[in-house]
């Protein structure tokens, strides 16, 4: 059954995209942009406890200059998010290099690094030279009096020998200083890996780390109330108290999870011409969501919802 609410979601979809319906459902809400995608837009930043907790230890770490940084969190907490702001919050004296996916041989991931930097190289250099024109480069970019960070995102899928090439690549300093400090953003496997007995040297030249954890229910509420205004949403409430506790159960406060569940929930809404998002819409969100917990949905709303929204055709591919 919900397998099928699914597909006929999703058909309807695909015409959606083709007939402009989501430029009535921003209207419908009164909204200048989509509140709910799933890409990490540091515009919508959302600063609770955590987050800013978060930050405030890669800012301290990031002026500290010393050892590695590693942020930890589950799929979909927000780490690429907290990454890029944390980019973006640095002032003119550091450097960055960024690495969306370090699942690198060692060579590569020099030579994606060397890049970063736009260390000059010659073609075909190998892992020596390569780290030769690091090496030339940060004390160039030292000599300037700018920090060099090396933020990696998605760190646990990076192979051991990569990992241990990385702590090499921390040995590089002058007599005061190091010249490249790195940060990694990784699910809860990369502290597994890390305690692992090749790379306990890494593990243990660690100075700073923090774990990232889902939303409080009330930051949650926030967080969905910030989304909406960020995108030009000036009404009241839009989800009431019913609604904002469907999605916590069944979000379990995981943003990723929270945006999705609200774009479908909206869009429900949206196919039957209300203004507010209730308890039931949410629950048809999460029962159309594989990775939403079951929150109980009564099979007969879900068959009105599907019904609706294949007539309306309000916007599901938006997720896909
Ligand atoms: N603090 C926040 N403020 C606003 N939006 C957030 C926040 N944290 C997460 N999000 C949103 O949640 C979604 C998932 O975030 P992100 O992609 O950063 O998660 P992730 O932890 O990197 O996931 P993965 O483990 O799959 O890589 C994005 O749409 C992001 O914008
Ligand atoms: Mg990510």
């Amino acid at each position: 059954m919900c397998w099928k609410a699914s597909s006929a979601f999703r058909a309807s979809l695909e015409s959606t995209r083709k007939s402009n319906k989501l430029h009535m459902y921003k209207t419908h809400f009164g909204l200048r942009e989509l509140p709910f995608g799933i890409t990490p837009d540091t515009s919508f930043f959302f600063a609770c406890s955590n987050y800013q907790e978060a930050l405030n230890t890669l800012l301290i770490a990031a002026k500290n200059g010393e050892g590695f940084i590693k942020i930890t969190g589950e799929v979909g907490v927000g780490k690429t998010l907290l990454c890029r702001k944390f980019m973006a919050t640095l002032d003119k004296g550091f450097v960055t290099a960024y690495i969306p996916n370090p699942f690198l041989e060692p060579r590569t991931l020099m030579l994606a690094l060397a890049e970063e930097l736009e260390a000059p190289l010659e073609k075909d250099a190998d892992q020596y030279q390569i780290l030769k024109a690091i090496n030339h480069r940060l004390l160039v970019l030292a000599r300037e009096g700018k920090r060099v960070l090396l933020c990696l995102d998605e760190a646990q899928a990076m192979p051991l020998e990569t990992l241990e090439a990385l702590r090499l690549l921390t040995n590089l300093e002058t007599e005061k200083r190091k010249l490249l400090q790195i940060v990694m953003f990784g699910q809860p496997e990369l502290d597994r890996k890390l305690q692992q007995e090749a790379i306990r040297q890494l593990n243990q030249r660690i100075t700073f780390h923090y774990h990232l954890g889902p939303l409080t229910k009330d930051d949650m509420a926030f967080y969905i109330s910030h989304r909406l205004s960020v995108a030009g949403f000036t009404g009241s409430r839009l989800f009431n108290t019913g609604a904002v506790n469907a999605m916590y159960s069944a979000s379990g406060g995981i943003p990723r999870l929270v945006n999705i569940l609200s774009h479908k929930a909206m869009m429900l809404t949206f196919g039957e011409g209300k203004q507010q998002i209730s308890a039931r819409h949410v629950r048809a969100a999460a029962a159309d969501t594989g990775a939403a917990k079951s929150i109980g949905l009564p099979w007969s709303w879900l068959g009105a919802a599907i019904f609706l929204a294949a007539g309306t055709s309000a916007g599901w591919a938006y997720f896909k």
